[in-house]
């Protein structure tokens, strides 16, 4: 890779950013799409979101992805937010037109959407009520996409419930927030169990939820994708179920985000899945 005065520049801001395999993803269809760009990660200070995202305006860098912890101050800074965003309450995309104004997205929850549907074909979000296993950041943007692709029922089951209530309240519609103490009761009629807590990272415990309430034909997907199976997939798998895994979700969220920068979707004839298996030292 060369870079010159024309190279186009965007990346992903957090914090710590380190591990982020969206450069994996974003650097790979580049390459393969022969683009002048390049994806850098910005490990941006905790308190320093705010004069990083400002210091873009007018368009030098296209743009960003936004991970942990800045979602919810990327779309507080922005002056142009779209609809899931806003109802999401946090973005995990912003880009920089030329006019000097800030652009703020929410790719988080189509991209889980996508992985559904590529992952359990056939899932249909309008067919019965759904379940999100906590009520941060990761949880925002799938609880706003499944209220607009039309869930009959979205359930925010969270360790603190008043922080299920107030997510509840911000994405509106047939939105609730429960504790834990209240899941067995919520799955009863589920048909998708996602896991957005950041419980099972590492190989560790996931949540820790009956699947014997759950009915057998529901899909379970776990945000977290170190490692690929979770203890949480791996007993939801042990249960019958049909599972999703975050890495999906992690790959279809950069596509809309690499459109967003370059102006073009990914080439489709790189196998990024795989790039992202290597770096994380799982042979694909
Ligand atoms: P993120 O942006 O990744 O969602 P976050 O905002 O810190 O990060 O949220 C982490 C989520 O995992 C929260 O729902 C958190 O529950 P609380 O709101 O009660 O803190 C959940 N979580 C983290 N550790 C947990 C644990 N040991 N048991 C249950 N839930 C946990």
């Amino acid at each position: 890779m060369s870079v010159s005065g024309a190279t186009l520049v965007a990346g992903v801001a957090g914090c710590p950013v380190t591990h982020s395999l969206s450069p994996v993803i974003h650097n790979a269809w580049i390459a393969a799409a022969g683009l002048d760009a390049v994806y850098v990660p910005f490990n941006v200070p905790q308190d320093g979101f705010a004069a990083f995202a400002t210091a873009l305006r007018g368009g030098v860098i296209k743009g960003v992805n936004v991970t942990i912890p800045f979602k919810e101050t990327a779309l507080e800074l922005s002056d142009l937010a779209g609809q899931l965003a806003e109802k999401a309450g946090a973005a995990n995309l912003l880009t920089f037109p030329a006019d000097g104004s800030i652009v703020a997205r929410n790719t988080d929850g189509p991209g889980m959407l996508d992985a559904i549907f590529e992952q359990a074909p056939g899932y249909d979000p309008t067919a019965a009520p759904t379940v999100i296993l906590g009520a941060g950041g990761a949880a925002r943007g799938a609880a706003a996409a499944l209220v607009m692709a039309g869930s009959p029922a979205v359930r925010i089951i969270n360790r603190t419930a008043e922080r299920a209530v107030g997510l509840a309240r911000t994405v509106g519609g047939a939105t609730s927030g429960f504790g834990f103490g209240d899941h067995r009761a919520a799955l009863a009629d589920a048909g998708l169990v996602v896991n957005a807590t950041s419980l099972g990272l590492g190989g560790g415990a996931g949540p820790d939820i009956d699947f014997g309430s759950l009915p057998p034909a529901a899909v379970v997907m776990d945000m977290v994708y170190k490692p690929l199976e979770t203890r949480f997939l791996a007993a939801a798998r042990a249960a019958g179920h049909r599972t999703v895994d975050g890495l999906e979700m992690l790959i279809r969220q950069a596509a809309p985000s690499f459109e967003a920068f370059f102006g073009q979707a990914p080439p489709d004839d790189v196998d990024v899945r795989s790039l992202c298996l290597q770096a994380l030292g799982v042979a694909p």
